[in-house]
């Protein structure tokens, strides 16, 4: 815990008052560490994106302490929270909102660079933007010059993988980055990210409702539902010996191809799944370590 570059200290966010209250996080703990990934994984709604946007500071928790570098966020001065900023930068799932149409792939590299790295100026602005698509696998002379429209979605995310690096950043989130991009490109981009973790010894948010993908980038996985993480440890130990029913349910829908689609066993009744999500709901205090690195919540 204490080389933690960020962590989220048993944060809450609730949404809405009274009855209409939203618990999109409850309890919330993870930390991110230099040159390791930590996938939080859930199904949709499950709270994720509330939890990457506290990271960012785009939400201020209910309850609950950011860290950085071990010290409360919130006690930080203007200059500390303005290298936070820096340091904390987000991929986003839609590879094709995040790029400004009217501008050329260069032009936006060129601005983070302006506006954060007063070390590159001149001439290095040209050398360091095809550095940067260099790194993330593009071909500067061919992409440098072309607009978004002009580029795929797998490119696109790379691109949006480049601007993040412009900045030198200690800690990269990324909110379901290869959702929106044709299957036949995802495993580029999630062994792109993992590449950059080690190179770079980048902190690493990786956030999917895939959970089998998990296995690609992250050392560490916390499984989320109804705003609580409910299994969390080791991602070969988490997905070889699943033990909470809401992790075994998500391991459950990935294909397996060892079980045939109309054997009647491989899939749970629908009752059963309603059933499993009714007790992974409930709000849980106790936790097990089923081995070392390695906890759920009791169920
Ligand atoms: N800005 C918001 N206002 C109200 N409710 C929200 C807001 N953001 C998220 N929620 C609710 O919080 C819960 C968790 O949402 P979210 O964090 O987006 O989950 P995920 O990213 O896992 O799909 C959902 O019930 C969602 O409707
Ligand atoms: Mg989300």
């Amino acid at each position: 815990m204490n080389d933690a570059i960020l962590a989220l200290d048993k944060v809450t966010k609730t949404f809405g008052h009274g009855a209409a209250t939203v618990h999109a996080a409850r309890s919330i703990t993870f930390s991110l560490h230099a040159g390791r990934a930590l996938a939080l994984v859930g199904e949709s709604g499950s709270g994720k994106t509330t939890c990457a946007r506290m990271a960012m500071r785009e939400y201020i928790p209910t309850s609950g302490q950011i860290l950085y570098k071990g010290r409360p966020i919130e006690a930080a001065k203007a200059d500390e929270i303005a290298r936070y900023r820096r340091s904390v930068q987000m991929i986003f799932q839609d590879p094709f909102a995040s790029l400004n149409p009217a501008h050329t792939i260069a032009h936006h590299l060129r601005r983070p660079l302006k506006l954060h790295r007063p070390d590159v100026r001149g001439s290095q602005v040209d050398a360091t933007i095809r550095e940067l698509l260099q790194r993330v696998k593009l071909d500067p002379d061919i992409v440098a010059p072309k607009y978004p429209h002009e580029l795929s979605g797998g490119q696109r995310q790379r691109v949006n993988i480049a601007r993040a690096l412009a900045v030198q950043p200690e800690v990269i989130v990324a909110d379901e980055p290869t959702s929106m991009l044709d299957v036949s490109v995802r495993l580029g981009v999630l062994n792109l990210l993992n590449e950059m973790k080690k190179e770079m010894h980048l902190g690493l948010l990786y956030i999917t409702h895939d959970i089998a993908t998990a296995r690609y980038v992250a050392e560490d996985i916390a499984v989320m539902y109804a705003g609580q993480i409910v299994e969390w440890g080791s991602t070969a130990k988490v997905i070889d010996n699943p033990r909470h029913p809401y992790t075994r349910l998500l391991l459950s829908a990935v294909p397996d191809p060892d079980v045939r689609f109309d054997d009647p066993k491989a899939r749970l009744q629908p009752r059963e799944v309603a059933e499993i999500r009714r007790r992974s709901a409930a709000q849980v205090d106790e936790i097990v370590e089923i081995e070392p690195n390695h906890f759920a919540l009791a169920v």
